[in-house]
């Protein structure tokens, strides 16, 4: 059995680390954030992420996972070290490697035997050789040995836990055929799918299917515009669509654009480094560009309903990027709020465990609302933004006594035309007909 430590206890980091933690390994999970670190001795989870905080608990009272802010110590007594650091988006759009180099300058500086040190964090296609060379540079024993590997984490917020227990490829890029097999043996018990490519490819890899994912999804989202269009409903035709297994019908759901933490970075970063070795992405630009204009799309829905929103009483149901975390981070309602806000609307908004994140970017801008009934209460519009469970499982009839106005501006597609005509809304959603009259008026 192998000594793991992992650097970052950040998303990745967190949930890697207790994954092969959950499998049998030993592993030590470092930060420099000492508050961060007390709280996770004390099974403090600093993220929403379902299952998360028992299976730590469970590794940490099974003396299996451990905390540290001490990283020479954790580096020195490791087999292998994972860098899960992150890799924010710097100004110009390139992924920020400072804590990436930082990291590999205390591993050099404590290497005492040979050791695999494997990067997580998504890095520009080069930065595995970066690492290398920062190490090679800094070790103090310059005859130690190492190998560098890229192993891409490809995990969902909300569902990483699972995605990483039942992960469907573990890509390993190595420098040797030694590291390659380490990597290898770790990743047997998750009985998964195993390719192994050199270190570009890996890094490569990572890039390639996270903006491929945008990219089906902007390409939906186009298609839906289009649909609203000529008649057409959008559901019906990427069900059509996904039937071909060419295709595949996962990541064509209309709506309101990716958000989170990934695709908005990895789109960004894909383009820069195309643009650093001569290459024009320009299909990668319109996919930014699509996801950019579809937030536009519901405000504009919005204002086509209700006129002038000066005055007018909206209620926001759903603030996170995305159902089951509490992540806004390049959240459509970072740009929709401010927008209405923009044209005058006052904005009662309700998320079931976002609310406090968005009291960050929307202050008292907008009332935020602990139950859905309150926040739709006296609403001349429902805009739904985010898809929780809650919020599709809505009883419209109650819906309907508690509003001003039956309007519903759906985002997300959560409710089908039947339904929303049957108890007399107007709905409005993405990629599908308007349903226009309210047939009880
Ligand atoms: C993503 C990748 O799925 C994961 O492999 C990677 O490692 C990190 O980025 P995540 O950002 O957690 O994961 O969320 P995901 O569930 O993939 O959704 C991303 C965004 O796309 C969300 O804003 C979601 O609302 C949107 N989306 C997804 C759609 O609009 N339509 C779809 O059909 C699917």
């Amino acid at each position: 059995m192998r000594k793991i430590t992992v650097i970052g206890t950040g998303y990745v980091g967190l949930v890697s680390g207790t994954c092969f933690a959950e499998i049998g390994n030993h592993v030590t999970c470092c930060d420099i954030d000492q508050t961060k670190i007390n709280k996770l001795k004390q099974g403090i989870i600093p993220i929403y992420e379902p299952g998360l905080e028992e299976t730590v608990a469970r590794n940490v009272a099974e003396e299996r996972l451990y905390f540290t802010t001490d990283i020479p110590s954790a580096i020195r007594e490791a087999d292998i070290i994972y860098i899960a650091v992150g890799t924010p988006m710097s100004v110009t759009g390139a992924a920020d490697l400072r804590y990436v180099t930082e990291v590999a300058k205390t591993i050099g500086e404590n290497l005492n035997a040979y050791k695999v040190i494997v990067n997580k964090s998504t890095v520009p296609v080069g930065t595995g050789r970066l690492v290398q060379r920062v190490v090679q540079s800094y070790l103090s024993d310059t005859t130690q040995t190492f190998d560098v590997v890229s192993n891409p984490e490809f995990l969902r917020e909300g569902s990483a836990l699972r995605d990483c227990m039942n992960m469907e490829r573990a890509v390993i890029g190595a420098t040797s055929d030694k590291a390659a097999q380490w990597i290898a043996d770790l990743h047997a018990p998750f009985q998964t799918d195993i390719l192994i490519t050199s270190l570009e490819s890996a890094e490569m890899i990572k890039y390639a299917s996270n903006t491929f994912l945008a990219t089906k999804i902007s390409f939906i989202n186009a298609v839906a515009n289009i649909c609203e269009r000529v008649g057409a409903d959008v559901t019906e035709v990427a069900k059509g669509m996904g039937m071909d297994s060419r295709i595949g019908s996962r990541f064509l759901q209309a709506g309101i654009g990716y958000g989170g933490s990934c695709f908005p970075k990895d789109t960004h970063a894909l383009v820069h480094i195309a643009d650093s070795v001569g290459y024009d992405f320009h299909l990668m630009k319109s996919v930014i560009r699509t996801n950019d204009e579809q937030r536009e799309v519901v405000v504009e829905k919005v204002r086509q309903v209700l006129g002038p929103l000066k005055g007018r009483q909206l209620s926001v149901l759903g603030l996170a990027f995305k159902p089951n975390t509490d992540d806004m981070r390049d959240a459509p309602s970072l740009q929709i709020i401010p927008a209405l806000l923009r044209k005058g609307a006052r904005v009662k908004a309700f998320d079931p465990i976002a609310s406090k994140e968005a009291v960050v970017h929307f202050g008292d801008k907008i009332e935020y609302c602990t139950r859905l009934e309150e926040t739709i209460q006296g609403a001349e519009a429902i805009l739904i933004l985010t898809e929780w469970d809650e919020i599709k499982q809505l009883d419209l009839d109650r819906v309907k006594e508690l509003v001003q106005a039956p309007v519903i501006i759906d985002g997300r597609n959560c409710f089908s035309l039947e339904e929303a005509r049957a108890h007399g809304f107007i709905y409005h959603s993405i990629g599908r007909p308007v349903v226009e009259q309210a047939e009880d008026n």
